[in-house]
């Protein structure tokens, strides 16, 4: 089998470079030349943990290639999976689908007969049969067959998702297409994986659901954590209390800042339009989104309400400004949120961040970067934690008190103990738990 993966963003050079460790011959296509070069001499444009040796390894194997000759590697493939970007269209939220179609009137230019066309790129409901149209419509009366493929890789597990997936979600609606994706994904037989086969509209909806849902899971924790607050509750065990009942299931109820990165606000937002462009509003979706965005402000004024009456002038630190660990992704961040209304109070603002400092600089003007997440604490009046990464869970309390100015530490992923917090000298103000707590 051979295939061909349209565009190397983070799903295209994930999914891609997996399917070559699953021994296919893979020909990743993009039209960005300095890309390519890049990714042809091993090294990867995205902070992926593992994903670096795996792309050493296949490339050596010859397993795997990167090109900016779309024809040929188009011509070559039995599969041609497109994972061009879908961004949210200004103005209506919707996915903007320009790319995917394009891809597709290239690609029908250039296939032979019998190749089975994937949409792995996250798409409205319908687009799957648009692009089957177009193709025929480009290459009248050439078989071939379209098929959907929607990923559910998590940013920072992306590999491991790709692997041992909980189940992988086709629609096909014919054997050519159901076969070619059978095999493909034959690798994860041993492990039992469910592959749940169905039509082109069910597999295109299933992911917008899940991620619908899993972003709804959150904001109903956030806002239980707002009233913990109130009633001197901890969301922690209130979520551990749920958690442990299998219908609701523990995962995705950690309170915090608020969702972000690159799916859930886009995907929400695209399938709340999806709804009210066919009368069938998702009203829970919307008002997920409308929280969600709420949120990520009440987090910059807990920051300002620790400074006092009068923020100007006073200094805060902030460890972790990607959207979550283990990635250097900063797309809609919380963070992109908290600092500029920080700065817009008047206080200087410095943060430290393992991996998103080169894509967060140009985003986040005016912050000051530190090295090493110790220098975050000098002179500040506080301290936040916006992103949970491992490395911070772990620093001196003692050693952060000691060159803090003021007292005042938020953790907004919780992942400090209070008393801790409190033996260092400092104050401490977690997420769903009264102040102090
Ligand atoms: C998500 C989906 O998990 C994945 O299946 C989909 O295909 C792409 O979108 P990703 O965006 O990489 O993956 O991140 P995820 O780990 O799901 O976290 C999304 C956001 O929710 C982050 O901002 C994270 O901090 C937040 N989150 C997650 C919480 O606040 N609490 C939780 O319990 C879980």
């Amino acid at each position: 089998m051979r295939i061909a993966m349209i565009g190397t963003g983070y799903v295209g050079l994930v999914s891609g470079v997996c399917f070559s460790e699953f021994g296919f011959d893979v020909t990743c296509v993009d039209i960005d030349t300095d890309k390519i070069a890049r990714l042809n001499q091993g090294e990867v444009p995205i902070y992926e943990p593992g994903l670096d040796t795996l792309i050493e390894r296949n490339l050596e194997a010859g397993r795997l290639a990167f090109t900016t000759d779309f024809d040929t590697a188009v011509k070559k493939a039995d599969v041609v999976f497109i994972a061009v970007g879908t961004p949210s269209r200004r103005g209506d939220g919707e996915a903007d689908l320009t790319y995917v179609y394009a891809a597709a009137r290239q690609i029908a230019a250039a296939m032979t007969p019998e190749t089975v066309v994937v949409i792995k790129s996250t798409v409205v409901v319908g687009t799957c049969r648009k692009v089957a149209e177009i193709i025929r419509e480009e290459r009248p009366g050439v078989p071939f067959s379209i098929a959907s493929n929607p990923e559910f890789l998590r940013e920072g597990s992306a590999i491991e998702d790709f692997m041992r997936p909980d189940r992988v979600v086709v629609g096909a609606e014919d054997e050519l297409g159901e076969a070619a994706m059978r095999k493909l994904y034959r690798p994860l037989y041993l492990r039992e994986t469910p592959i749940l086969v169905s039509t082109l509209e069910n597999a295109e909806l299933t992911k917008y659901a899940a991620n619908a849902f899993l972003a709804l899971k959150i904001t109903f924790i956030n806002e239980v954590a707002d009233l913990c607050e109130k009633v001197g509750a901890d969301v922690q065990k209130v979520a551990s209390g749920i958690g442990l009942d299998k219908r609701i299931g523990g995962k995705f109820l950690h309170a915090g800042p608020g969702f972000g990165g690159s799916c859930f606000p886009k995907d929400t937002t695209a399938l709340a339009a999806t709804g009210q462009r066919h009368g069938a509003p998702l009203r829970l979706v919307e008002t997920t989104i409308a929280v969600n965005e709420t949120r990520k402000r009440d987090m910059a004024d807990r920051v300002l309400a620790a400074l006092g009456p009068d923020p100007k002038g006073k200094r805060v630190g902030i460890l972790g400004i990607a959207f979550k660990p283990n990635t250097d992704d900063v797309r809609d961040a919380p963070s992109l949120v908290i600092v500029p209304a920080l700065q817009e109070a008047g206080v200087e603002v410095v943060a430290h961040d393992p991996e998103a400092r080169e894509q967060a600089e140009p985003l986040l003007p005016g912050l000051v970067w530190c090295d090493n997440p110790y220098d975050v604490a000098d002179g500040v009046d506080a301290l936040a934690i916006i992103t949970e990464w491992n490395v911070y869970r772990g620093l001196s309390l003692a050693d952060i008190a000691g060159r803090m100015r003021g007292r005042d530490v938020i953790d907004m992923r919780n992942i400090w103990q209070a008393a801790d917090v409190h033996e260092a000298g400092l104050t401490y103000r977690g997420i769903g738990k009264r102040a102090g707590l």
